[in-house]
């Protein structure tokens, strides 16, 4: 993450480890956990503030003068990094919320279904479309305080812990970018924002510590794109 170096990017789409104990294999998961790649790498509890630290240099770093960036964040350690967030030399403008229907077995307790996301800009400028093509402004207002969208399941696929699903991202990248703008995602996991991105006519960089993380590109890139030759890019 912290190896990248000028990027140019229009924007930064990217959903850091949550900081607690987490492989995404546990069964409360409801997932059959053989189809879960390894590799995951999570962030310790007493690291958590350093490592966010450092993405958010990594993001200022690699962004255009104008770009801007999108952090997601589980509820856990939220709070840490919306401090970080103010403190940092990127403008924090605003959060918002993903709720999804994803709830890890909840027979004993209520289930957490949503993901905080913080909007920041590297300078004074920001770019907001109000309209996108999703339901989220076909058929409600174009407010992106609130989504609510379902995440995507494949069955007997190598899955990967906290893939993101293709139309947040979409909606995020119609909202936040124009075509041919850089996208960059330094945490990219199963590269799903860079799947999106290119069949959005956006140019991506990806990067991951997991290099198991490619096999699952490998086998969804085909499936989330509608192109028919999607753009292969390196980790
Ligand atoms: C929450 S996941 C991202 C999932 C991704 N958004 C997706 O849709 O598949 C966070 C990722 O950060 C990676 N990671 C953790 N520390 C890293 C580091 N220092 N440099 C690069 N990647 C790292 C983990 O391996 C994991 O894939």
């Amino acid at each position: 993450m912290a190896d990248w170096d000028d990027v140019g990017a229009d924007l930064i789409i990217t959903d850091p480890p949550f900081g607690i104990e987490f492989d995404g294999k546990q069964e409360n998961y409801n997932r059959d956990s053989s189809n879960v790649v390894e590799g995951y790498i999570e962030w310790e509890e007493d690291e958590y503030k350093n490592k966010i630290n450092t993405l958010l240099q990594t993001a200022s770093q690699n962004l255009k003068d104008d770009g801007q960036c999108l952090i997601f964040s589980g509820w856990n350690n939220s709070h840490l990094i919306h401090e970080l967030c103010f403190k940092s030399s990127m403008n924090l403008r605003g959060k918002m919320y993903w709720e999804y229907n994803f709830a890890p077995y909840c027979k004993n307790r209520p289930a957490h279904n949503v993901y905080e996301i913080f909007w920041l800009t590297k300078g004074e400028e920001w770019t907001y479309n109000n309209d996108c093509s999703y339901e989220h402004c076909t058929k409600g207002e174009s407010n992106l305080s609130s989504m609510e969208i379902n995440r995507d399941y494949h069955k007997n696929i190598p899955k990967y812990p906290t893939r993101l699903p293709s139309e947040v991202i979409g909606v995020l990248l119609e909202h936040y970018s124009e075509e041919g703008d850089t996208i960059f995602d330094p945490l990219a996991g199963s590269g799903m924002v860079g799947i999106v991105s290119d069949d959005k006519n956006r140019d991506a960089v990806l990067g991951d510590l997991n290099k198991e993380a490619i096999d699952v590109y490998n086998e969804i890139r085909d499936k989330y794109s509608t192109k028919e030759n999607g753009s292969v890019f390196d980790y």
